[in-house]
C-alpha cells in the first residue's frame, strides 16, 4: 500500500500523464485534486493516442476508480464530451466519481475569462480561456455553483436568478458584451446535471475508505509548481494549488496518509502563457526544442499554442523539491536532447540589476523578471536514447547529465522517459518504495542572497 502524489516540478506540461499512467497500473484509486479542463494530458497506449483534460488517465486501466476531487473546477460540458469520447472508443467509464462539492464552470465564467484576458492590456496572463480563474474567484467569493446544485433544480434556479444578472452587469457594462440568459442556462444545466448524476458522490469518503482498506491511491497534480497560486510566478499562475500541499485540501485527505511525493520535470523546460522564464531560448535552439518533442511538437494539448522552450533550470527544480517535499524525480523527454551538440543547465541566477547571485528562486515577483541564468555547458551525447530501457544502456554523457540534475536538486532521479510510449521508460529506482530522501544538514542551495 502506498499513497503517492505526482506533481509537475516546472511550469506544467512536464509529461505527468506518462508518469501517472505508469504508476496508475498499480493504483486502485487515481484522484485529481485541482484545476479543471485547462489541463491537457496525452498518453499513448498500444499505438493509440488519448488526450485527457478532466478525467485522470487512470481510466485506461479497467477497474481503477478515478476521482474528480472537491478542489477541482469542472466544466460539465467538457466532462460530458470527454466521457462520450472514451465511450466511443469502448472504454468503461463506470469507475469515475465526481465530487458533489467541486465547483462548476458556467458559461459566464468562460465569457469573463476571455473578456478579462482581452482587456488586460500589456498584462495578459495567457490563460487557457477555460473559465478557470473566474470559477475559482466565485468559489472564494462564496457565490459559486457546485456540482450538487446541478442536481437540485430549486437551488440552481435560485442561484442563477441572483448570479446571472450580477454577471451580466460585468459583461455588458464593463466589457460591452451580450448578456446571458438565466432561463436558458438553467434549462441546459439541469439537463447536464441529469447526465452526470450517476457519477456524483462524496469523493473524500471514498478516498478515506480506500485508505482504510489499504488501497494504493495516486494523487495526480495538473499544471506545475511555478503555476501554483501561492507559490508560483504570481500573477502568471493558474488559480489553484497544483503543489503537493494542494493534494490534501483538494482531495479532502489528511497529510498523514501521504507516503511519497514524485516530481515530474522535462529534461529541458517549457512554458505556455506569459510570465518569467529565465532559460527561455528564442532562436534556433528554442525552435529545435519545440520541433523535436516527439511525436508531437511542443504545442499545448488544450489550446494548441506553441510552448516557449528553454534549457533545464535547476533553480526552478530546487524550488520544486522544497515546495513539494519531493522524494524523487521523473525526468521526461530526455530523447529530445539526443541531437544537441551542446546542452546547458542553469545552475544559478544573476540579478541583472544588482549583480547578486541567487541559488534559490527569488520570492518577489518583480525580482524574478530580472534573473539572468548562469549556465553549465555539457557536450551532448549525440546518440539516440529512445531505444534504451535501462540506465546503463544510456550514453555515458546522458547519464552524467541526469546525475548532475540529481546532484543540483539534491533529489534522486527515479524514472527517465525516452519517448511517448509506455515501454519507453527507464526505472532507475523504485519511485514508490525507494529510499526516503534525506535532507543534508546544510544545503548547498541555502539562500545566498540573504547574506
Ligand atoms: P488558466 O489556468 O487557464 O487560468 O491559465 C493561467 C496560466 O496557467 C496560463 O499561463 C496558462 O497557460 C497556464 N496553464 C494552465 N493550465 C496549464 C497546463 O495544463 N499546462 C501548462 N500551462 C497551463
Amino acid at each position: 500500500m502506498a499513497n503517492v502524489i505526482v506533481v509537475g516540478a516546472q511550469f506544467g506540461d512536464e509529461g505527468k500523464a506518462k508518469v501517472t499512467d505508469l504508476l496508475a497500473k498499480n493504483a486502485d484509486v487515481v484522484v485529481r485534486y485541482q484545476g479543471g479542463n485547462n489541463a491537457g494530458h496525452t498518453v499513448v497506449v498500444d499505438g493509440e493516442t488519448y488526450k485527457f483534460h478532466l478525467i485522470p488517465s487512470g481510466i485506461l486501466y479497467k477497474g481503477t476508480v478515478c476521482i474528480l476531487g472537491p478542489g477541482m473546477v469542472i466544466d460539465p460540458k467538457a466532462l460530458i464530451s470527454e466521457l462520450a469520447a472514451l465511450k466511443d472508443r469502448g472504454m468503461d467509464t463506470s469507475c469515475l466519481k465526481v465530487s458533489a462539492v467541486a465547483h462548476v464552470t458556467m458559461p459566464y465564467h468562460l465569457a469573463l475569462d476571455a473578456a478579462e484576458e482581452d482587456n488586460r492590456g500589456g498584462k495578459k496572463i495567457g490563460t487557457t480561456r477555460r473559465g478557470i480563474g473566474p470559477t475559482y474567484a466565485d468559489k472564494c467569493d462564496r457565490i459559486g455553483i457546485r456540482i450538487e446544485d446541478l442536481l437540485d433544480a430549486d437551488a440552481l434556479r435560485a442561484k442563477l436568478d441572483w448570479l446571472v444578472p450580477k454577471k451580466n452587469i460585468m459583461l455588458e457594462r464593463i466589457y460591452n458584451l451580450p448578456p446571458q440568459d438565466a432561463d436558458e442556462i438553467f434549462k441546459e444545466y439541469i439537463e447536464i446535471g441529469k447526465k452526470i448524476a450517476g457519477y456524483v458522490c462524496d469523493t473524500s469518503a471514498i478516498i478515506f475508505q480506500a485508505v482504510r482498506d489499504r488501497k494504493n491511491i495516486l494523487f495526480e497534480g495538473a499544471q506545475g509548481t511555478l503555476l501554483d497560486l501561492d507559490h508560483g510566478s504570481y500573477p502568471y499562475v493558474t488559480s489553484s494549488s497544483p503543489t503537493a500541499g494542494g493534494a490534501c485540501t483538494g482531495a479532502g485527505v489528511g497529510p498523514t496518509i501521504i507516503d511519497r511525493v514524485i516530481g515530474v520535470s522535462k529534461a529541458y523546460q517549457t512554458r505556455v502563457g506569459e510570465g518569467p522564464f529565465p532559460t527561455e531560448q528564442f532562436a534556433e535552439i528554442g525552435e529545435k526544442l519545440r520541433q523535436t518533442g516527439t511525436p508531437w511538437a511542443e504545442v499545448g494539448v488544450t489550446t494548441g499554442r506553441p510552448r516557449r522552450c528553454g534549457w533545464f533550470d535547476a533553480v526552478v527544480g530546487r524550488y520544486a523539491v522544497r515546495i513539494n517535499g519531493l522524494d524523487c524525480l521523473a525526468v521526461t523527454k530526455l530523447d529530445v536532447l539526443d541531437e544537441f551538440e551542446e546542452i546547458k543547465i542553469c545552475v544559478a541566477y544573476k540579478d541583472l540589476k544588482t549583480g547578486e547571485i541567487y541559488n534559490d528562486l527569488p520570492s518577489m515577483a518583480g525580482v524574478f523578471w530580472r534573473m539572468e541564468p548562469i549556465y553549465e555547458t555539457f557536450t551532448g551525447w549525440m546518440k539516440p536514447t529512445s531505444g534504451c530501457r535501462s540506465y546503463s544502456e544510456l550514453p555515458e554523457r546522458a547519464r552524467r547529465y541526469l546525475d548532475f540534475i540529481s546532484e543540483l536538486l539534491e533529489c534522486p532521479v527515479a524514472i527517465v522517459s525516452v519517448g511517448p510510449k509506455r515501454d519507453q521508460t527507464i526505472v532507475i529506482e523504485d519511485p514508490i518504495h525507494g529510499p526516503k530522501r534525506v535532507l543534508s544538514h546544510s544545503s548547498a542551495s541555502s539562500a545566498a542572497h540573504l547574506s
